[in-house]
């Protein structure tokens, strides 16, 4: 690679700052978010874990955050879900930690509970609650937990509430796989506080309402998750970042958590010990009667993220939709936030900070991987060349049709 040699235009500046949190370096602000491929067994990673995450390492990403990992069996979304539960599940994580440090990504990862939204079928099969026709497929329905018994839908299964007991045996879970990421090498833990699961569904009136401790009002739904944050906290070393995604508004018709709600959170949450607030929406009703879930436009967590970086003062990642470089990069600039993370985007060009790069940049590929790079340089000129020359792809069809 020859590092002489910045591509890197105005245009994208912003976007390939570097940003050091904690004594780790993102060598700039470009992301992959936490997505879930629903490909493991008994929350084991295998090869297609590591190839999945692998390719966005080899293309360029700054950050790379491993799915929604189960801290607790109880807590995967599907059969599917990767886990962290036990200690046989590090050494499959360390490959993957190991493999996005050693290609120059730092490596990330969430750790969820589902609570009530969990027990469900695959997106392809439209997420909907496993049933006793699963059951016969090896692949029963198991009982579900949350805040209070209230289903997350129609259909779906009535949660047990968790007794005091019950919540500091799941906060200790939180904690076990914890250090189970951090053993595995990874730099970055997030916990997934949003989309309506476990820590979501303590903090949202919709889904909470305990007259204890942890529920009654806005300061006592807060404690679940702020339990969470303090013990896992307390749990890493200094260096290892802590993110949290919140939901910023709960996109319900009546009665959910508003933005001025989650930014309060939010303050606590970073004095509690959260070095990111990652921002997403939505989730904690999957009834389409209630559901206003946010316009899907691009950057469409923008205005959520402007705000509660305002609000916070912390770091603030931004996910929704944003798909290109110079977008992305003036997000960065105007305030929105400091992180950008894509999901969808890098699934559909895992090489996209690559040519987010080369977009603007002086034809080459000096900052690919000279695996890559030494090929595709010569293969680009000489495509300008046949450019020049009027030769297409489907030249050599139209002469042999003239014969
Ligand atoms: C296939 C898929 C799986 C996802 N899994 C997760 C997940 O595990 N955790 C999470 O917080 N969000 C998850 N999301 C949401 C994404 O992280 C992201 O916030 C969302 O796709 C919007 O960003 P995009 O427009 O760049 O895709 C998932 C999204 C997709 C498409």
């Amino acid at each position: 690679m020859n590092n002489d040699v910045d591509p890197v235009q105005p245009e994208t500046r912003a976007l390939f700052a570097p940003l050091t949190i904690r004594g780790t370096t993102l060598q700039h602000r470009a992301g992959v978010s936490p997505m879930c491929m629903y490909a493991a067994a008994d929350g084991m990673v295998d090869d297609f874990h590591l190839a999945h995450l692998g390719r966005f390492a080899l293309g360029g990403a700054g950050l790379v955050i491993v799915e929604a990992t189960a801290i607790d069996p109880r807590g995967r979304i599907s059969h599917h879900d990767l886990g962290l539960w036990s200690d046989a599940q590090i050494d499959g994580m360390r490959r993957i930690a190991g493999f996005l440090s050693t290609h120059g990504a730092v490596p990330g990862i969430q750790l969820a509970h589902a609570g009530r939204r969990a027990s469900v079928r695959e997106p392809w099969f439209a997420g909907a609650p496993l049933d006793e026709s699963d059951a016969a497929a090896g692949r029963a329905p198991w009982p579900v937990i949350g805040p209070s018994a209230i289903p997350a839908g129609p259909g779906w299964q009535v949660p047990s509430a968790l007794d005091a007991h019950e919540i500091a045996e799941s906060i200790g879970q939180w904690v076990a796989a914890a250090e189970r990421a951090v053993a595995a090498g990874f730099r970055l833990i997030e916990l997934h506080g949003a989309h309506g699961y476990l820590l979501h569904s303590f903090l949202s009136p919709v889904s909470n309402t305990r007259s204890d401790g942890y529920g009654g009002d806005a300061e006592r739904r807060m404690h679940y998750p702020l339990e969470v944050i303090r013990a896992v906290r307390s749990a890493l070393p200094e260096s290892v970042i802590l993110s949290y995604r919140v939901s910023a508004v709960d996109g319900v018709s009546e009665g959910g958590l508003t933005l001025d709600d989650v930014a309060e959170f939010a303050r606590h949450a970073v004095a509690a010990g959260v070095d990111i607030i990652d921002t997403s929406s939505g989730g904690i009703s999957v009834d389409r009667s209630t559901d206003t879930r946010v316009r899907r436009g691009f950057s469409f967590h923008a205005d959520f993220s402007r705000q509660l970086k305002a609000r916070t003062g912390a770091i603030v990642a931004c996910v929704g939709l944003i798909v290109d470089p110079e977008q992305a990069s003036r997000l960065i600039e105007a305030g929105d936030a400091d992180i950008v993370l894509l999901g969808r985007e890098m699934l559909d060009n895992p090489n996209w900070v690559h040519h987010a790069r080369r977009s603007h940049a002086a034809d080459e590929f000096d900052h690919w991987d000279p695996r890559f790079g030494s090929a595709l340089g010569p293969r680009l000129r000489t495509l300008r060349r046949l450019a020049e020359t009027g030769e297409t792809p489907l030249t050599r069809f139209a002469q042999h049709a003239g014969q």
